[in-house]
């Protein structure tokens, strides 16, 4: 497996982007492979090849809208403290950011001629974030899905471990290599096409690929969300995490003993989902332990087991940061490893078009 994924270095890490994706990027590292339906298990008998994993900060995406330059910076150097924090280990992992391998962008551009207005037009991320005014909009908010699709393409990327969220934009991205393919692949002496680009799989979680704000279920936790009470970050202390969770909407219902009793209670069922997650449980197991109680039992729990899972990770990011010439020459580092593997394929995606180069 060649395992590729990305986040955009703005705001904190939170337990979304944690449940949804970091967390199985780390899983992925290890001896990890993926069933057809997006699960992830463990390879038997030790046999099985290491997978390959490319992981990057977004940071040519987080300039698609308003940002301040100097926090972007901050943020890429928080983000991969954050990353390293959570497991993301630079010596097995290539860790970089986009701005730093140019390829990205080159190959945005070549794709740019496959992609249609029409596609992109369609992907609800846009829709969400230009709402009703598209026209002031940047160019760079309406082809971002374009520079995905570029990042995944690039590196020949299998697996591509995302949340819910980051389906459709995955499947734009094999929309747009399948057409390259059909397009431009060029013919073996046998006469058959030989395609350059392979066609990623999403590898979304089957518990936590949407984790929801704390205030409101019908919303998704978002870097975004002017509610800092909305999230918990993966640098908040103890304290604090304890009083959002206490904080957090719920209903006066008492928990039922099986999952059917959520139905119509958004904010019960994700404090639920979070709690199966982090404690790697179903939720029909979490359901059966609390069965009957109320949200004043379940919160301090739920709250309890936050702590405990990040009290290790907002250590460690606390320490890394203090560090910044390291966290500078992990990027560097993982940079030169990317460049080095993202040339063939730019090569002969050049040569397919019939781009002539010395
Ligand atoms: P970003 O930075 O918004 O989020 C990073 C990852 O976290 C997941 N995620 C969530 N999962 C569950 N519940 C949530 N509430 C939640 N919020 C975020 C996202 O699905 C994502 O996996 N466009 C991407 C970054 C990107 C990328 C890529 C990803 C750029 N190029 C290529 C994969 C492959 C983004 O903005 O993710």
């Amino acid at each position: 497996m060649r395992v590729v994924s990305g986040i955009q270095p703005t705001g904190n890490l939170h337990l979304g982007n944690y449940l949804g994706a970091i967390r199985n990027w780390v899983r992925m590292q290890d001896e990890i492979t993926a069933d057809g339906n997006g699960r992830a298990q463990v390879a038997g008998g030790g046999s099985a090849p290491k997978n390959q994993c490319l992981f990057f900060l977004a940071d040519l995406h987080a300039i698609s809208q308003p940002h301040v330059p100097a926090e972007l910076y901050r943020g890429s150097l928080e983000m991969t403290a954050a990353l390293v924090a959570c497991g993301i280990d630079p010596a097995r992992s290539i860790l970089f950011n986009q701005a730093q391998v140019p390829q990205h962008a080159e190959l945005q551009w070549l794709l740019s001629g496959t992609a249609r207005m029409g596609w992109l037009n369609r992907m609800t991320q846009w829709k969400d974030k230009a709402g009703k005014n598209r026209e002031g909009q940047s160019v760079a908010l309406f082809s971002y899905p374009v520079l995905q699709a570029a990042d995944v393409l690039l590196y020949q990327a299998t697996h591509v471990p995302v949340g819910e969220d980051q389906k459709q934009h995955l499947e734009l991205a094999r929309d747009i290599a399948q057409k390259f393919n059909n397009d431009f692949a060029p013919r073996n002496e046998n006469g058959e096409d030989v395609p350059i680009f392979t066609l990623p799989e999403p590898f979304i979680p089957p518990v936590a690929a949407r984790i929801m704000s704390l205030r409101d279920g019908s919303a998704k936790m978002s870097k975004s969300d002017p509610s800092d009470l909305s999230r918990i970050d993966l640098s908040d202390d103890a304290e604090t995490v304890m009083r959002k969770i206490k904080k957090a909407k719920t209903d006066p219902e008492p928990l039922p003993g099986e999952l059917a009793g959520l139905v119509g209670r958004p904010e019960a069922l994700n404090l639920v989902t979070i709690y199966a997650a982090v404690s790697d449980r179903s939720a029909e197991d979490v359901l059966r332990e609390f069965a009957g109680q109320g949200f004043g039992a379940f919160k301090p729990a739920l709250g309890e087991l936050l702590v405990e899972t990040l009290r290790p990770i907002s250590q460690r990011f606390t320490e890394l940061l203090e560090d910044r010439e390291s966290l500078d020459a992990i990027l560097a580092k993982g940079a030169a490893r990317a460049r080095t593997l993202a040339g063939p394929t730019l090569d002969s995606v050049y040569r397919a078009l019939g781009l002539v180069r010395a």
